[in-house]
Order: structure tokens, then sequence, then C-alpha cells
């Protein structure tokens, strides 16, 4: 036997991922570092995290919070996973987690690989999807590989506040349930095929716009392919000051960020020279849902006026 089908889907246990709701993926990020009791041992984190005055780092304020210790691994020119140095970390023998970051919803370059370095040496890996939200729960591409995801809802949704933290089982057990918030909106309430396939559509709209800009500009990443869903476009400026760029862009109706334009000081320029020059060059295009292309057009138009 052995050859029947259930009428319903009944292995509770199959495909399974359990979330958490909070307010933000830093607290979600929070709540799982400090549930895995880490004590000496130590997180690793890609070279490229940033801070602002106003928001702080999404990133290393929960590991701050918490007191642990943290290093870098280095990331390429864009922010590909550097595989050798992520091996020298690990090396070390102390590591007991590893984060990998799919910066602005593109998978990780060097994510697979970076997963089985990790696991040979015994450490857990979190897939820091503040950005990726839509490339996992749409496009299916990220998400998948690690132990733990936590995801930023009011980065991709009109919402104030959301984050959530999905972690496999039976590691949801090191999780409190009370840490979680009360009164977050889930992203259920949205249609997210819909939001993802605008965002992709728009992404894909400014890469075919920013050609006319030749060689001041180049995107980070390739127009997004199938279930690639960005938060943003990412393009290095090769000419003019990003700084100015951003403040006229945004003075002008245009609501460009830069969102690293500052990395947390443990990221020192001598030893991260690749991802410091980026951080002074990155500027990030919107593609959110409520954009439409004629706007991005302009949007395309006046950025070229001032390079
Ligand atoms: C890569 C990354 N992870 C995590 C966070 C934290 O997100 P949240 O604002 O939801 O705490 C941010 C932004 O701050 C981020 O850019």
């Amino acid at each position: 036997m052995g050859r029947t089908v259930a009428k319903m889907a009944q292995l509770g246990e199959r495909f399974r991922r359990p979330f958490f709701v909070y307010r933000s993926a830093r607290e979600a990020l929070k709540a799982l570092l400090a549930g895995l009791h880490l004590g000496e041992k130590v997180v690793l984190l890609p070279d490229y995290v940033g801070w602002s005055s106003r928001e702080g780092s999404g990133v290393a304020d929960p590991l701050d919070e918490l007191e642990l210790s943290y290093r870098f691994y280095h990331l390429g020119p864009r922010l590909e996973i550097d595989l050798d140095s992520l091996k020298h970390e690990l090396s070390h023998g102390d590591v007991r987690v590893v984060v990998l970051i799919h910066y602005f919803g593109y998978p990780a370059a060097g994510a697979r690989r970076a997963v089985e370095l990790a696991r040979e040496k015994g450490a857990l890996v979190v897939e820091d999807q503040a950005h990726s939200g839509l490339t996992d729960w749409v496009g299916g591409l990220t998400g998948r590989l690690g132990d733990a995801s936590i995801y930023s809802l009011h980065k991709l949704l009109p919402m104030a506040e959301g984050g959530l933290l999905s972690i496999a089982p039976p590691l949801d057990e090191v999780i409190d349930p009370a840490s979680q918030a009360d009164g977050v909106q889930l992203p259920w309430n949205f249609d997210l095929h819909a939001i993802a396939k605008r965002r992709r559509a728009n992404a894909q709209f400014l890469a075919k716009q920013l050609e006319a800009l030749g060689s001041k500009v180049e995107p980070l990443f390739s127009p997004p392919g199938p279930g690639v869903v960005p938060q943003t476009f990412p393009v290095r400026l090769l000419s003019g000051d990003r700084d100015w760029v951003y403040g006229e862009m945004n003075s002008r109706g245009f609501g460009v960020v830069s969102l690293y334009h500052t990395l947390i000081q443990r990221i020192g320029p001598s030893d991260h020279p690749v991802t410091h020059a980026l951080s002074r060059q990155v500027l990030n295009l919107p593609v959110h849902q409520d954009a439409d292309e004629e706007p991005l057009k302009d949007l395309v138009r006046t950025l070229g006026l001032l390079l």
C-alpha cells in the first residue's frame, strides 16, 4: 500500500513555518537572539550595516542592547557575500549565528554556499528579510535556506509599524510567545501578489529609463528577474554628489532615499573600503506600489539634469 491520497492535508509539521509578531524587524531580531542565550558566542554580520540619527541601526542596535559579541564578514561591490571572508571569520570556531541580509529585496548572492559554510561550523543562519518579505512570500526565493527570518512590514506596506519572525521548528521553542506585540496588522490584509507585480514592473521600467543616463548612473543589480521583488531600486551615482542629489530630488517631490548613507562606527573605512565606497554613492529609487510610470519617467529625467 502507501499509494493512497487523503482527502485533506493532515501532516501538521510538513511545510510548517510558525511566525511571531512584533512592532519592527529589530524587535523580532532581538527576541530571537535573546531566546538563543548566546553568552560569549559570536554573531557574524555583513559589513554593510547602516546607522542614522533618527532610526539608529536596525541590525546592530538589537545586538548592542543584548550586549552580544559580533564581527563582520566582507561583501563585494554588488553586495555579494565574500565567501573567503566568511570562511575566515567562521574558522575562529566561536560563531553561533550568521546573519545574511537580502538587501533591497534581492536574494543575497552566495547565500547557498554561505549557509553550507555556517552549518559546517555548527552556526545557525538568520535571514534578515527586512527588505525581502515579498521576495519570500510571493517569489519564494528567500527565507528557505536559513533557520529563521525577520521581516519589516512598514518597509513594504503602508503600515506605521510591523515586524515578523518566522522560525523553523523545533527552534521556535526558544521564542517566548509573550515577547510579541499586540495590535500589529498582518501582511495578509493586502494583495501581496498585486503589490509584488507593481514593484517588479516599476523596477524594470526604471532600469530601462536609466539607460538614457549612460555612465553617470549604474544600477547596483540587474532588473529584477522572476520572483525577485525589490524594496527599492538601488543605483550607484558615478557622477555628482550623492547627498546633494538626494536633497534636491526630495525637495522636487521625488522620494528617493539613501538607506545606508552612514555605516555604523564599527565598520571603519580602512578595514571595509568596498562597502564604504558604496555607502557614499548609493541612492535608492522608489518602486513602491503607489508609483506609476509617468512620475517615474520624470524622476529619471530630473535625476539626469542634476548629474
Ligand atoms: C537590513 C535591515 N534589517 C533590519 C532593519 C530593521 O527594520 P525595522 O525598522 O523594522 O526595525 C533595517 C532597517 O532599519 C534594515 O535595513
